[in-house]
């Protein structure tokens, strides 16, 4: 079953849209199995962001990444990574889909208030900087007896 990172950006927790964003991707049938508010540090978050040191938006990004607490989370399911990459919209939120996590409520690149691991080998890098093996809850929900049967 495929895990994705999904991390809350300060905007969302500032704007309280914590508990609409994480219930659509609920509604959507995927599946919640690990949570923590935080506070990253410059090292955390440069860290998150490595791919993106040296662009010009750099130190944009990591500043307002540390801003606030951030939600992280992992969830589940097939295709999560694709599926919750849809769900987020466009990294431009001008350019999003209405419907879209981001089309419906950001206007900035900057302040797109979702982040979703847009690879399974960004996935796992992501997964790892964020939670210990134990802090990730494998368990069923009845539904999936029926779609996988009892595996
Ligand atoms: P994310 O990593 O946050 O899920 O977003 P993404 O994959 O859709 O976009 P990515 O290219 O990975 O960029 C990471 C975040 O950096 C900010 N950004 N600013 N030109 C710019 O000013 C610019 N480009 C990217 C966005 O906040 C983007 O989500
Ligand atoms: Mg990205």
């Amino acid at each position: 079953m495929e895990k994705t990172f999904i991390m809350l950006k300060p905007d969302a927790v500032q704007r309280n849209l914590a508990g609409e964003i994480i219930g659509r991707l609920e509604k959507k049938g995927l599946k919640l199995v690990a949570i923590k508010m935080l506070l990253l540090s410059n090292t955390l978050a440069e860290r998150h962001y490595e791919e993106h040191l040296g662009k010009s938006f750099f130190q944009n990004l990591v500043g307002f990444i540390t801003s606030g607490p951030v939600i992280a989370m992992v969830w589940e399911g097939e295709n999560a990574i694709q599926v919750a990459r849809r769900m987020m919209g466009n990294t431009d939120p001008q350019k999003s889909e209405p419907g879209t996590i981001r089309g419906d409520y950001a206007l900035f690149t900057g302040n797109n208030i979702v982040h979703g691991s847009d690879s399974s080998q960004s996935a796992m890098r992501e997964i790892e900087i964020f939670f210990t093996p134990s802090e990730i809850i494998s368990y069923r929900k009845d539904l999936e007896y029926w779609i996988y049967g009892d595996r």
